[in-house]
């Protein structure tokens, strides 16, 4: 049997070797005390990121943007934000990654433009304009358009008035974000040309923003009114043109450099999220898939489904494809906060233990900035206090059908995306030392103890067992390629599973439970090896501390 038969063979491949660090960029550092972090920021930090032991940068969209959605609005993509910088800025910075040996990974949003990119103003300017149909546009005249639903209007509604040439538009997320129409092969020409421009200039990958989006079924089919479809997906969105669409994109970019490719979003199923990566359809490379982090939503979850769906996820992608593996983005609240304990007595070794997870899983590891700090969710608890346009306009909407706000404002304290996006606690000097100005968003009060420069003195910080925990990465192929299997699965405490390649065998067990916790396995532990552990010394006795994480080298 070839080495990697449990991949497919002869495909090793640098981005399934790759741990991926996600840098919110106006979170990360901010050079000029204007308050939002920038591409000089980030520049001033690279020898700290390669320390790290990173291997891939991914940063959230840093073009040319009127910032309703944090520059997942786009008005210029061929240009960098004012706030973040110029282009030389964005040069620099590649250079420096490049000299470091990180690769860098660029935020690709055609689902949808801003409204202020030419197109779009030049599309809403008559019926006749050569730019009108690079939107998809209901003309007033056959009554309301079939409801679509949208995640960040404040009526959840996706279709705009526009009365310049009554009309409506679609946007699936803000109104200022209306959707492209991919059906127009003059719309993918554009976006193919884009691709090669940041492609020709050296970046090695492309991360498809709501992708799954950017083909629906324009026949517009009718659409249940519910608050918040469960299904929506189902409804608008994968449609089938998607997969040429993908192999067009394939064909005039991605097959040109060695670029990794990666979708957020996977479709309705297994099979959707499959096809998107199979690696004998030549679309994409990296499925990133929801379903694991959003079973956490559930108010049935329960560890034994978190490792259900982790598990049946891993053998779906078993062969021809290949999955990313995180638990947080910056959608979504802080690893610690939500998948572990953010008491002050279980933080670090939860959080340790997390690293752990995200580190020893079949798949590349995405791992979110801050994460490596144990950096906790902030929990506002005045709707001012947000700035995310999903957390407002959700504020407005419930206020807007008399709903329960403050049942609402809870919901955000623990889910809301601005958990995930306060600025990264450098020190314990004013503004966790992210900048001279005022923030942008509030500092977590906590940096005065969570923070870079008192984690890199303590070697049992959370920073520093998250480079080793990668280090135990690189120097174990098992843990990239190894095959996976879930042990003990009816353990409602324990997560453990074996990672076993070329006759090496390691073991993973991690209490993800404030509790004490024993697990069943036939390997002798006391003759085991420990390669990584998250207290000073191991339980070899079957029987593990809260929150504790080992990983064992067995016969
Ligand atoms: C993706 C991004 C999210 C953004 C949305 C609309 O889900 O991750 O931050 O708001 O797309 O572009």
């Amino acid at each position: 049997m070839n080495a990697f038969s449990q991949t497919r063979s002869g495909t090793q491949k640098w981005w399934k070797e790759a741990v991926v660090y996600q840098i919110y960029p106006r979170s990360f550092k901010d050079s000029d005390g204007d308050g939002v972090g920038d591409l000089k920021g980030i520049i001033s930090k690279l020898d700290y990121i390669k320390s790290l032991g990173v291997d891939v940068v991914w940063l959230n969209p840093i073009y040319s943007s009127p910032n309703d959605d944090n520059g997942y609005d786009i008005s210029d993509y061929r240009n960098i934000m004012k706030e973040f910088g110029t282009m030389l800025d964005f040069d620099l910075m590649l250079k420096g990654m490049h000299e470091r040996g990180i690769k860098f990974v660029m935020d690709v949003v055609v689902n949808h433009s801003s409204d202020e990119h030419e197109w779009f103003k030049q599309s809403r300017n008559s019926r006749t304009n050569p730019y009108r149909n690079y939107y998809h546009w209901w003309p007033a005249e056959k009554g309301e358009p079939p409801y679509r639903f949208s995640q960040f209007d404040v009526h959840r509604n996706a279709w705009k008035y526009d009365s310049l040439t009554n009309a409506y538009y679609l946007h699936y997320f803000s109104i200022k974000q209306p959707d492209l129409n991919w059906e127009n092969p003059q719309v993918r020409k554009e976006v193919f040309d884009m691709m090669n421009f940041w492609a020709k200039k050296g970046v090695d990958g492309f991360r498809l923003d709501a992708f799954q989006f950017a083909c629906k079924d324009t026949t517009w089919p009718a659409f249940p009114k519910e608050d918040y479809p469960k299904d929506f997906i189902k409804y608008h969105a994968m449609v089938e043109p998607i997969h040429s669409y993908l192999k067009e994109m394939y064909a005039d970019v991605l097959s040109k450099y060695d670029v990794m490719s990666v979708a957020e979003g996977a479709g309705r199923n297994f099979q959707d999220a499959h096809d998107l990566v199979d690696a004998d359809r030549n679309e994409l490379n990296l499925a990133y898939a929801f379903d694991p982090i959003d079973s956490r939503w559930a108010k049935d979850y329960s560890m034994l489904k978190m490792k259900k769906t982790f598990s049946t996820w891993d053998s779906v992608f078993e062969n021809k494809g290949w999955l990313s593996i995180f638990l947080a983005n910056h959608d979504n609240a802080r690893l610690v906060s939500r998948f572990g304990n953010d008491e002050p007595q279980y933080r670090e070794v939860s959080s340790k233990m997390l690293t752990t997870f995200l580190l020893s899983m079949r798949g590349t590891p995405f791992y979110y900035n801050g994460d490596e700090l144990g950096m906790t969710n902030i929990r506002f608890s005045k709707i001012e206090e947000y700035k995310d346009i999903a957390a407002l306009n959700g504020y407005k909407y419930v206020q807007s059908i008399n709903g329960d706000t403050s049942s609402y404002m809870t919901f955000l304290k623990e889910n809301g995306r601005d958990n995930g996006r306060t600025p990264y606690q450098w020190n314990n000097s004013v503004h966790a030392g992210f900048g001279n100005g005022n923030p942008w968003l509030s500092v977590n009060p906590n940096y005065i103890n969570i923070n870079v420069e008192s984690e890199e003195k303590d070697p049992n910080s959370c920073l520093n067992y998250f480079r080793k925990a990668i280090q135990l990465r690189k120097q174990n192929k098992v843990l990239v390629y190894g095959k996976y299997e879930l042990i003990d699965p009816n353990n409602s405490k324990v997560y453990a599973y074996t990672r076993e390649l070329e006759g090496k065998k390691l073991l993973i067990v991690l209490n993800f439970t404030k509790d004490k916790a024993s697990f069943k396995t036939t390997a002798d532990l006391i003759k085991a090896k420990v390669l990584l552990s998250n207290y000073s010394i191991a339980s070899t006795n079957k029987e593990l501390k809260p929150y504790e994480a080992i990983v064992f080298e067995v016969k």
